[in-house]
């Protein structure tokens, strides 16, 4: 886009002004193409803190379809969030969305067969919802939100016709999720699996496709601690369980007819008096031993377990995890890409469409078996952490030893999931990364 044109400036009709916005050629633009134009839309609103437009939407080709014209309300509603629960005052006027929240103000779009509009925005609204709901989870602070306080929020997801469960640190003993608790026995705050169903098609006769998501609300790395410099960031290492609860909310919130699950694993990794060490070895829920080399490979041991459950509860169709899992994919990937793994084929392709459509990329990385004796222990069955080299394939490796042959998919998100490159529809810190592409996986593979 270059800058809009201002046409008109007080008076007409009661318009205090016009703003024009060439998209180009509508024919040539990307499947996200509308959902961005919409986000730039609300940046050049916001700049020039404009509350209230019509946004008259038209191609000399012929008005857009009517999920155009929502689409573009999404990225308006996605433009406009920030993180704004601890402004107590408003911002200065820098147009950026920061402070205390405005006078909500209202904006129409006009445009063609506006009940069939209405109908599509609908969905794209309960989508803004969840995405914008993962984003609020990732921004919020660790003494904001700990393991519970996060159950908690996706206890609410029940008004929504979910059934959610939260599995305290004693079901997860007698389940014997040794992996899983290792992690939290630093913290003074006690774990939590949150388990969301959402049933939207015949009566829950159909397996369900699960979601599973790294809940670690603050990563320090315990006892083999990360350095000072930049360790805030790490409030936001639930971002795959934010992901998955915003996901759970848009399917539930549009009556998605599908049957999906989603499971988060809540735990704080911190160093203390009772924290796992260097060398200790825990016996996973699948029976295999583990053994902990470095306390700061956290998030392969939540998800161990979660994984496992998972599989032996729900014998999902497909299972995907979202971790915020490894530094190694920011270095390989940067943060434009996710990392995908897969033992299946038809799974990794139909997500890497689904990040085209959205522009949620997805980039796919290798598992193979190869790689396995970076992860073979001497005193376990498996170690936590590889050699020097593969971080992110070894991560996922390890992840894989606790997956039965069903087809699973691993999205790595630690370089899109926060501090991500800001975007025509995101102006803040945290991303809210892949509710919209698992959104449109759904949609495209597993509504029947
Ligand atoms: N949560 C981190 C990964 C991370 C790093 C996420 C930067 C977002 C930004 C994870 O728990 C971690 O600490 N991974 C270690 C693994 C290592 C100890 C094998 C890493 O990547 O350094
Ligand atoms: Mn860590
Ligand atoms: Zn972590």
């Amino acid at each position: 886009h270059g800058e809009p044109a201002e046409v008109a400036r007080r008076g007409a009709r009661g318009l205090d002004r016009a703003l024009l916005i060439g998209l180009g050629d509508a024919s040539g633009l990307p499947p996200s193409g509308w959902v961005d134009a919409g986000g730039y839309l609300m940046g050049q609103l916001m700049s020039r803190r404009i509350a209230s437009a019509a946004v008259l939407v038209d191609c000399a080709s012929g008005a857009p379809d009517p999920q155009s014209a929502a689409e573009i309300a999404l990225g308006m509603t996605l433009r406009s969030y920030a993180y704004r629960r601890f402004k107590t005052r408003p911002s200065a006027d820098n147009g950026n969305g920061n402070g205390k929240q405005a006078e909500p103000g209202e904006f129409v779009i006009l445009c063609r067969h506006p009940e069939k509009a209405a109908e599509a925005w609908r969905r794209q609204q309960a989508l803004g919802e969840g995405v914008m709901l993962a984003r609020e989870l990732v921004n919020e602070p660790a003494n904001v939100l700990g393991p519970e306080e996060f159950a908690a929020t996706a206890e609410k997801l029940r008004e929504l016709g979910c059934e959610v469960e939260v599995l305290d640190e004693e079901r997860m003993r007698e389940l014997k999720m040794g992996s899983f608790l290792s992690v939290g026995v630093g913290s003074v705050r006690p774990p939590r699996l949150a388990v969301i169903q959402w049933w939207g098609r015949d009566k829950g006769r159909t397996r369900p496709v699960a979601f599973i998501g790294k809940g670690v609300v603050f990563d320090t790395g315990g006892l083999s601690m990360k350095p000072a410099k930049g360790m805030e960031d790490m409030k936001g290492d639930m971002a795959g369980a934010a992901c998955v609860t915003g996901l759970m909310h848009a399917l539930a919130a549009r009556k998605a007819h599908v049957n999906a699950v989603g499971l988060i694993g809540l735990v704080e990794n911190m160093p203390s008096g009772s924290a796992t060490r260097p060398g200790d070895i825990v016996t996973s829920m699948s029976g295999q031993t583990i053994e902990i080399l470095n306390t700061d490979a956290e998030g392969r041991l939540v998800l161990a377990d979660v994984l496992w459950y998972c599989q032996e509860r729900f014998k999902p169709k497909a299972m995907i995890d979202l971790a915020t899992l490894t530094g190694a994919i920011i270095v390989a990937l940067g943060k434009e890409h996710a990392g995908l793994f897969s033992n299946d084929d038809k799974l990794a392709e139909r997500l890497l469409q689904a990040g085209l459509d959205t522009g949620e990329k997805l980039w796919r990385m290798p598992l193979d078996a190869a790689y396995d004796r970076e992860i073979d222990s001497k005193n376990a069955d498996v170690k936590n952490i590889g050699g020097q080299y593969g971080g992110a394939i070894t991560a996922a490796q390890f992840l894989q030893r606790f997956v039965n042959d069903k087809a699973w998919a691993h999205l790595d998100i630690a370089g899109t999931g926060m501090a991500s490159n800001r975007s025509e529809i995101n102006e803040g810190w945290a991303s809210g990364f892949g509710v919209r592409l698992l959104n449109r996986l759904v949609e495209s593979h597993y509504e029947g």
